[in-house]
Order: structure tokens, then sequence, then C-alpha cells
């Protein structure tokens, strides 16, 4: 067989281990043996690299990566919107397919690049782009696709796992674990895309259009991420039997669709206490799991490292080795068959209003410690149908008393209308926190 030639945009972390698995096939798959490295795009050849790379083959011009005719395979791991999305973009023309861990150019330019794929007759495949080295990509695609997808949600940022998980088991600062995400790969170049909850907005994103068939506007996706997240909450939470991750849902919206044949997806991004006992609450560290619900499957759980050169490489080595499978068996390099039945949109999706999101939630309130604080609080609640599943007084001090409340399921827009309410009485100074509540 002819060697499958693959051009590299990237040497950083997930690029590094793409290499690293190309350049040693030994004991691997025996495809990975006709795999050639035939370029690789970095942004800077002086840049000391613990990886021998024959100078021949590095350039900073992706540009003559994308155009080579040697190269079928293109592997896009250089990150950011652009030149990235022009990028793949172009090496599709060129008659190349893709492999990409860019999740922020797939959730916002998945369909226009899928559909220049299409017309290219080649592949883009993900499944770097969500949950690292967990294979959910093909899953949701492929295996689980006899199903009616009724919920899709988890962990799906490793840095920040990471970064709760050393904040609730050592105390320690949330600077100071950012920092070592960051050392060891983990991270964003701009970890603003983990912290503040993009990151897993985007991979959420990527999920439910495959899950649910139709594409999401990204940007419609309600999203708080854990940079405002308080050691106290972290402490309270504990305390009353929960541990705090940063999920990612996205469920079938039940109420009616206002707009006319469109499927409303509840999709939303935000720091959630999860009971100690919840299979999600043991998943600690760069780890990541992912629950697809749907029928008749009942409920799947994918579980592994969401972060990391080696895990992600894997994922990125898995559709190229699909492609170059698929390649193999057809020598004038046009699929006939799609085995790996490409993305597509089969209905119409739109992702609801914040206020029509269903879920429990987690509130603390600053207030005086005064007599009749907890039942004025609990009248307005009240008077919003807001049904209460606890209310607690914590540290009371100079006077002030930390007030936490855990709410049955109820719309948001009936908590935003009584948090109104709350805000205003003269014993509250102020709402100190709101978060999900599995
Ligand atoms: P990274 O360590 O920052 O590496 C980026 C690489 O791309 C570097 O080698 C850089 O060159 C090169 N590059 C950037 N812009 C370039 C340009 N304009 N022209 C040529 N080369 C350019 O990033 P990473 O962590 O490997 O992430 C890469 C992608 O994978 C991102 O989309 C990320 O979201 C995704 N991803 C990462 C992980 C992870 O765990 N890190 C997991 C899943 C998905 P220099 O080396 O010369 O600077
Ligand atoms: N920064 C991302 C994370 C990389 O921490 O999950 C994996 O997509």
């Amino acid at each position: 067989m002819k060697k499958v030639g693959i051009g590299l945009l990237g040497l950083g972390t997930v690029g590094k281990g793409v290499a690293n698995i190309i350049n040693n096939p030994n004991d691997r798959h025996p495809l990975v043996g006709e795999l050639e490295l035939v370029g690789v795009a970095v942004r800077n050849l002086q840049k000391k690299r613990d990886i021998i790379i024959p100078d021949s083959i590095l350039t900073t011009n992706p540009i003559e990566i994308v155009t080579n005719p040697n190269i079928q395979i293109i592997v896009e791991v250089m990150g950011g919107i652009e030149p990235a999305k022009s990028l793949i973009i172009q090496a599709i023309r060129a008659g190349k397919s893709v492999v990409t861990a860019n999740k922020a150019v797939i959730a916002r330019h998945g369909e226009e690049i899928s559909n220049e794929a299409k017309a290219a007759g080649v592949y883009v495949l993900i499944e770097a782009a969500v949950g690292g080295g967990i294979p959910i990509i093909e899953p949701v695609k492929q295996s689980l696709g006899g199903n009616q997808i009724t919920k899709v949600s988890g962990i799906i940022n490793g840095t920040t796992n990471y970064i709760l998980s050393r904040m609730d088991k050592e105390g320690v600062d949330y600077a100071d674990v950012l920092k070592d995400a960051q050392e060891l790969g983990y991270a964003e170049s701009d970890p603003a895309a983990d912290v503040e909850g993009s990151d897993a907005a985007d991979k959420i994103a990527i999920l439910s259009g495959l899950a649910f068939g139709g594409s999401i506007n990204r940007s419609n996706i309600p999203t708080t991420g854990i940079n405002h997240l308080e050691a106290v909450d972290v402490n309270y939470a504990r305390k009353l039997g929960y541990g705090i991750k940063l999920l990612a849902i996205s469920e079938k919206d039940k109420s009616p669709s206002k707009t006319e044949g469109s499927q409303p997806l509840s999709i939303w991004v935000e720091p959630t206490l999860v009971p100690e006992d919840n299979p999600l609450a043991g998943v600690n560290g760069v780890n990541n799991a992912i629950l697809v619900e749907g029928n008749p499957i009942g409920q799947v759980m994918f579980f592994g490292p969401g972060a990391g050169s080696g895990p992600t490489a894997s994922a990125v080595v898995a559709d190229i080795l699909n492609i170059a499978g698929i390649q193999s068996m057809s020598e004038d390099n046009i699929f006939n068959l799609d085995p790996l039945l490409s993305a597509m949109s089969w209905r119409n999706c739109h992702v609801a209003e914040k206020k029509q999101i269903t879920k429990k939630n987690y509130i603390r309130l600053i207030a005086n410690d005064s007599p009749g604080v907890i039942g004025e609080i609990g009248t307005i609640f009240g008077k919003k149908k807001i049904s209460i599943e606890s209310i607690v007084q914590f540290d009371v001090t100079d006077e002030e008393a930390e007030i936490v409340v855990i709410t049955h399921k109820i719309q948001q827009g009936q908590l935003e209308e009584a948090l109104l309410e709350i805000k205003n009485l003269s014993q509250v100074k102020r709402i100190a926190a709101t978060m999900g509540c599995l």
C-alpha cells in the first residue's frame, strides 16, 4: 500500500502527541505504519521542542501544507478561529480530508465546513474536539443512531474539572491550579475559554447538533464559567452533601415550540452542585464524563481523560486511521460509500431562552441576621410558586448571615422574578451566588 501523506498544522500539545504516534508505529494498528508525516506547520521555527522533526518538513507557511500534492490528510491542531478555519476550507477544496481538534471552529462554522466537505467528496472528522481521548463523537453519530436521544450532559472541560477537584480536595488557590493546568497542556492558549465556560459551550453545541440532528446556534447557549466561583460555595456544597462540577447540559424541551417545525432544546453551561452519590461526583482531575440518554438505550456514560497530549492525539489518530482505511479501499480516493455516516442535519433545532430552562437551583444570599428574614424570603418564593427543597443559615459574622436555598425544579424565569424581589428586601444585602443543582 502507498503511504498516506499526513500534513500537520501545529506542533504544540496535541500536534506533538500525534507526531509521536505516527513516528512510533510499533505494536499499534498496522495502518499507523502506513502513515507518513510529510509536512508540519508551526509559528516559530526557532522554538525548542521536545520532539525530533526533520527541518526539511517544518514550515511557517501552512498554505504549503494544504496544497502539497503528497498530502492526503490534513490534521488541524493549531487552534483559534483564523487562519484555522480558512486553512480547513482550503484543504477541503484541494481534495484533502481533514481531521481537526478545533471545537471553536466546528461549533461556529461546522455547517459551512460540512457542506464544503460534501461538495468536495472528502471527510472532516472531529473526534478530538470533544472529550479529549474519550470516543464520543463517533458513538453519538453512529453507534447510538437508532435512538431517540433525549438528553446529553456531563463534564466536558478537563481544565476546569482539574481546578475544581484540586480546590475541593486540597483547598488550593484557583490561580495556582490554573497555572498547573496550563503547564500540563490541558488549558486552551487563552484559558479564559476554559474558565469562562466557552470551551464547554462549544463542545455541547457540537454534541447537541449530532445528537439531535440539527445545527445549533452556539451564541444562544447561556454560559457561566467557574471564574466567579468562591471557595465558600465549594465549602457549603460539601456540607450539604454535594460537590461542584462545571456541567454542560442539553435536553429536549417539552414545552411547545414557538418556531413551527423546529425542535426546541434547553442547552446551558453552569457550575452545578452534584450529589456525592451521583456518578459525576466521582469524576475528578482532567477526566471528563458524558451521559447520553435515549430511547431505547436508557443511559450510557462515556468516561476518560478529557484533555492532554496523549489522550487527544489518540482521538486524532483514530480519525486519521478511519480515513486512511477508507482511502485504502478506494484507489481513486473517491468515496462512493459513507461508512462513517458524515454529520448531517435532518431537522431544525433552536436553543430555548434562558428563562425557559427548568432545573434545580442553589442560591446563596447575604442578609442581616434579623428575625423573620428567612420567613420573608420563603414568602416571596411561595408567591412565585417556587418550591424549596431546603433553606439553611450558615456563618453569622458582624450581624450578617449567609442563607443557602436549594429549590426544586423550576423555570429560570420564575427564579429571576423571585430574586429581583428578594434583592429589594431591606434585610437582604446581596445575592452572592446562584448555581445549578442536580
Ligand atoms: P498549542 O499547544 O498552543 O499548539 C498550537 C500549535 O499550532 C503550535 O505548534 C503553534 O506553533 C502552531 N500554530 C499556531 N498558530 C499558527 C499559525 N498561524 N501558523 C502556523 N502554526 C501555528 O495548542 P494545543 O493545546 O495543541 O491545541 C491545539 C488544538 O487542539 C486547539 O484547537 C485546541 O482547542 C484543541 N484541543 C486541545 C486539547 C489539549 O488537551 N491541549 C484537547 C482537545 C483539543 P508554535 O509551536 O511555533 O507556537
Ligand atoms: N482546554 C480543553 C479542556 C482541552 O481543558 O477540556 C480539551 O478539549
